[in-house]
């Protein structure tokens, strides 16, 4: 769907009327490419925790300079990792206020603290707490394509956890991810083989793949060096072919839902590839109705692809036969998932079960070092949404604080960066990518 307001606010003429009557000013958002570079100009990094250190070198390993005497910032890093009282989130304020004044077009801001959940002091908990409601404001604030994300480390040094997540939300790859934060838990991670090619060697399943997010995904985890076997309903097989062929993988034409699924994709898998150790839970579908008008034909056939289908798949794959040591398992939740929507009673109960299942999956998962997680988009531009009514997706689309839908890459991106093997000490989480969406924020 081409988002012709934004083309419009990014010519000349449109750029001064939106000034003049101050209407949203969406800006092109800065996407991930490859060999490309981490960020448009410096980076500072303010803070004394324990990460410093490690945020620098990752940041000259990068080529990108850290001096804090710069006119302009491509972003700015904030270890907060070491505060402790309320009185310490000042300096925040006090060295960075600044330099945040300086900020140019898609910079980054990242906040680094440490998780909440592991500290014990009632202050220390709280002034950890405070950094998401800083994040998430900050994020408000922020205009032109910049972001503020927020990175929770364990109380433990975790240092390849901290510089995989601080590389992500500073990269192109978090392009539509905006007032999230991910917690990472104290499992040393995996190393990725390469910079480029950080999938390379790998094998992922995505299932819905003939279209809109599926065929992103498969698109960008070829990209970034995995085989990809596509899965898609029968009718699709055409389209499905033609990603999949794009991407030099395999396609399955099968439905999710079938009693069979999971064997006929682990056949194919072991037959084919000798195996598989990512897979993306990505169909889904919307049956939309009032819930006093919902047919129990809508009803049921939402709650089986969308929900019991990923059930079902994973009791296969989380067995003997199924994802090794090092597995990722990614879902498809929905901010719809949080914040309900009018007329979706069936698809969000389906898209925040998802979130739980991810929750407790992780947890029986964890032993084999598989990590189980989901991404919940917002307003992202395909089919799907194009069938919404003009004036709700025009809504939609400027309610947040990117002013914009996002684009099928957006997604397949966090996708991508959660499959890395760097990304192992992150499980059991729902990463929203929605550009901060005002609705259920
Ligand atoms: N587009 C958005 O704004 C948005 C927002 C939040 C969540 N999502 C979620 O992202 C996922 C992809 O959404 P999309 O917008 O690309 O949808 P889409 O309708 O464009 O594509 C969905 C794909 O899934 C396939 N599919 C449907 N039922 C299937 C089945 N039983 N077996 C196998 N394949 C099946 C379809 O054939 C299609 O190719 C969905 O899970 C959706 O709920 C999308």
């Amino acid at each position: 769907m081409t988002d012709t307001y934004t083309q419009f606010v990014n010519s000349g003429f449109g750029r001064s009327l939106a000034k003049q009557l101050g209407l949203p000013a969406p800006v092109p958002l800065r996407r991930h490419t490859k060999g490309g570079p981490l960020c448009d100009g410096p980076v500072a990094v303010i803070g004394e925790g324990e990460h410093v250190s490690d945020i620098v070198q990752l940041l000259l390993d990068h080529g990108i300079d850290t001096s804090t005497d710069a006119e302009t910032y491509g972003g700015v890093v904030f270890d907060m990792s070491d505060a402790r009282s309320p009185r310490d989130l000042a300096h925040m304020r006090e060295n960075g206020a600044d330099i945040v004044k300086r900020l140019g077009r898609n910079a980054r801001i990242v906040v680094v603290g440490t998780d909440p959940d592991l500290l014990d002091a009632p202050a220390e908990v709280a002034t950890q707490r405070a950094l998401d409601g800083f994040v998430r404001s900050l994020a408000k604030e922020l205009r032109s394509g910049a972001t503020a994300n927020l990175v929770y480390a364990p109380v433990e040094h975790n240092r390849p956890a901290v510089r995989s997540a601080v590389e992500f939300f500073l990269s192109g790859r978090s392009a539509f991810v905006d007032g999230q934060h991910v917690r990472l838990d104290e499992n040393t991670p995996g190393v990725n083989l390469s910079a480029d090619e950080p999938l390379a060697g790998k094998v992922a399943v995505v299932t819905g793949a003939a279209r809109g997010i599926g065929a992103a995904i498969v698109e960008v985890l070829a990209r970034d060096g995995a085989t990809v076997v596509g899965v898609d309903v029968p009718a699709a097989q055409d389209a499905l072919a033609k990603v999949v062929n794009r991407a030099r993988g395999t396609s399955l034409a099968l439905d999710v839902t079938a009693p069979d699924a999971g064997e006929r994709i682990l056949q194919h898998c072991h037959k084919r590839h000798g195996g598989f150790d990512i897979v993306v839970h990505n169909a889904g579908i919307t049956r939309d109705k009032l819930f006093v008008n919902m047919s129990a034909e809508k009803w049921d056939q939402v709650m089986a692809v969308n929900l019991e289908s990923i059930l079902q798949l994973n009791e296969v794959f989380l067995g003997d036969e199924g994802l090794g040591t090092d597995g990722r398992v990614i879902c498809l939740s929905s901010q719809s998932g949080f914040a309900g929507n009018r007329g979706q009673t069936n698809y969000s109960a389906t898209k925040a079960g998802v979130i739980g299942l991810v929750d407790t999956t992780a947890d029986i998962a964890a032993d084999r070092g598989i990590t189980v997680n989901a991404v919940a988009p917002g307003l992202i531009e395909t089919e799907m949404t194009g069938r919404m009514p003009f004036a709700t997706r025009e809504v939609a689309r400027r309610l947040s604080s990117l002013q914009q839908g996002g684009d099928p890459v957006d997604v397949a991106e966090a996708i991508a960066w959660l499959a890395q093997p760097a990304s192992g000490a992150i499980t059991g989480q729902t990463l929203r990518v929605c550009g901060q969406n005002f609705i259920g924020a």
